[in-house]
């Protein structure tokens, strides 16, 4: 039997099949944890694929001394500890090391980027990577616009060298702390790159279930016409994680639990949910469906504040039986803190599809288990019939987007319990990747750093979608200010009973995923 042929071959945007061109990827803070756990093994993963480019190399940069063949001999460990294909191929290994150098310098130290860009070209003439670039900045936070500002001052970007060459940035999270900061990396940004080169990471963009929300909307024709007002009752998305603040607490005590994860990863996901089919799948016309979404919520009001948002703050508890400390016990963090471990939002679209539909976002720490999920709960049928017959009240049917663990699609619908008595009950139709493709999803950095490497950033975030959401989120916060603190909750439950109220006043209930 012949195959029809692929239809869309090499194009950009969330199908696949794209050919890499030669790069050099200059990791700044080539050292840390980051670079360690997830991108170097995720280069690593990409090289055992076969999808690096033919010409590559990796240039790491950090202040301490270091030798060549120390920094590969760290990260071969980091490797064989982090990457999903074990044990670490030691051919695949051999090839890339070889690709890998070190570059010591301090981010502030211009000679230093004079040094990295005569490093660069003599690696352009050795390896044949024709001066294109993919700068990432690994590092705090705190350090990004100094880079940028050094690699435009230095000639490290459209340089004389290679004047047609691409050099792109990958920008890590967080990206600003507010709008105002958001806005000051952005100008930094625009400053020394054009929109096309910038990448902002968002890690979830990464992950199969997320790309996958597009596929079961758009390639599907039994969702679509349900996907509105008329039909959704309300959205609940959760990121609830099981962990505490593991040793991050001088940074998420300035930060908390909206800015480290609803204003980038939550807002992206609400954002794909919702969006308007774009016109076709690049990039662009991806951006524009989100923003579009982004635009259409309301910043909140502080009185909305106060209505629509519950915060809360872990105290002591068990997690699978040991104790854990409360959140202002932990290291790093003020005894007094109102920082937010915990929050529960309620939003409205205001456009013509989700008129009056809540989307109710909730994300904490220390809560019972791991989880992320997006919720589409539809409207109860009529109840003349099997509702009022049945014993158990009719559950309305939910379809359930699992982002981790065990990614997959769930459906809920209702079906008669076999024997005489017309008893309904749930069941679910469950799609696991796993088991239906056989195969371990890539990791998401493994997927975005190809795209960067390629130059598609239709998995990336445009500065207006940042700037936009940052608005939200800054409202909340003003509001919050003149708020009392966050209600404590016990460590290991599905954070503070407020929160159960909230939703119960609109006559809902959260899932327990
Ligand atoms: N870690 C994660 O899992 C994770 C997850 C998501 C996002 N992120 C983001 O990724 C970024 C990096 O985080 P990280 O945890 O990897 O940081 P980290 O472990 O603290 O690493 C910092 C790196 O920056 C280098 N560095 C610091 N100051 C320097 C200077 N003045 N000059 C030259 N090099 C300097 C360090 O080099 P030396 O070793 O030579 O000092 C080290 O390589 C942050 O923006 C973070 O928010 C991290």
């Amino acid at each position: 039997m012949q195959t029809a042929p692929p239809t869309n071959p090499l194009q950009e945007g969330l199908s696949a099949q794209r050919t890499p061109e030669p790069c050099v990827v200059v990791i700044f803070g080539a050292t840390g944890d980051l670079t360690h756990r997830k991108l170097v093994p995720a280069l690593y993963n990409l090289a055992h694929e076969g999808q690096l480019p033919q010409s590559f190399a990796i240039v790491g940069f950090a202040r301490r001394p270091k030798t060549h063949d120390q920094f590969r001999a760290e990260l071969r460990d980091a490797v064989a500890h982090s990457s999903r294909f074990q044990p670490i191929n030691p051919a695949v290994w051999e090839s890339l090391a070889q690709a890998i150098f070190y570059h010591q310098s301090e981010f502030g130290d211009a000679q230093g980027y004079q040094k990295l860009n005569a490093f660069l070209q003599k690696l352009d003439a050795e390896r044949g990577t024709a001066g294109h670039r993919l700068f990432y900045l690994a590092t705090a936070p705190t350090e990004f616009i100094g880079i940028i500002e050094q690699l435009g001052a230095n000639g490290l970007i459209h340089s004389q060298h290679a004047p047609t060459a691409s050099q792109r940035i990958i920008v890590e999270k967080p990206f600003g702390h507010s709008l105002s900061t958001a806005e000051e990396l952005n100008q930094a940004l625009a400053g020394a790159f054009d929109e096309r080169q910038i990448f902002r990471i968002d890690h979830y963009l990464g992950k199969e279930t997320v790309q996958n929300i597009a596929a079961l909307r758009f390639a599907n024709e039994i969702f679509e016409p349900l996907w509105n007002q008329k039909y959704v009752d309300h959205i609940q998305i959760t990121v609830a994680e099981s962990l505490g603040v593991e040793g991050r607490g001088s940074y998420y005590d300035g930060s908390g639990a909206l800015r480290d994860m609803v204003q980038n990863h939550m807002m992206q996901l609400l954002s794909l949910v919702a969006m308007e089919p774009p016109t076709t799948l690049d990039g662009p016309a991806i951006h524009d469906e989100k923003v579009k979404v982004l635009r259409a919520i309301r910043p909140m009001t502080p009185e909305q504040v106060q209505q629509f948002t519950v915060r809360g703050q872990y105290a002591r508890g068990s997690m699978a039986g040991q104790a854990v400390p409360a959140y202002r016990e932990e290291k790093n963090v003020s005894p007094d803190s109102r920082t937010e471990t915990f929050v529960a939002l309620k939003l409205f679209i205001e456009n013509w599809r989700w008129f009056g539909v809540p989307f109710y976002l909730r994300h904490g720490k220390r809560l019972p288990k791991g989880v992320a999920e997006i919720a589409v709960q539809f409207k109860a049928p009529p109840a003349v019939l099997f509702g009022a017959e049945s014993t158990t009240p009719l559950q309305p049917n939910a379809l359930v987007m699992r982002i981790q663990p065990d990614e997959g699609i769930a459906i809920r619908m209702n079906a008669k319990v076999p024997g005489n008595a017309l008893n309904l009950q749930p069941v679910k139709m469950d799609f696991r990747y796993g088991g239906s493709f056989g195969a371990h999803s890539p990791e998401a950095y493994e997927r975005l750093l190809h795209d960067a490497i390629i130059g598609d950033s239709t998995l990336f975030t445009r500065r207006d979608e940042v700037e936009r959401s940052w608005q939200i989120v800054d409202a909340i916060i003003e509001g919050w200010n003149s708020a009392p603190a966050p209600f404590p909750y016990e460590s290991g439950i599905w954070g503070p009973p407020e929160a159960d109220k909230f939703i119960e006043r609109d006559g809902r209930e959260w899932r327990r995923p």
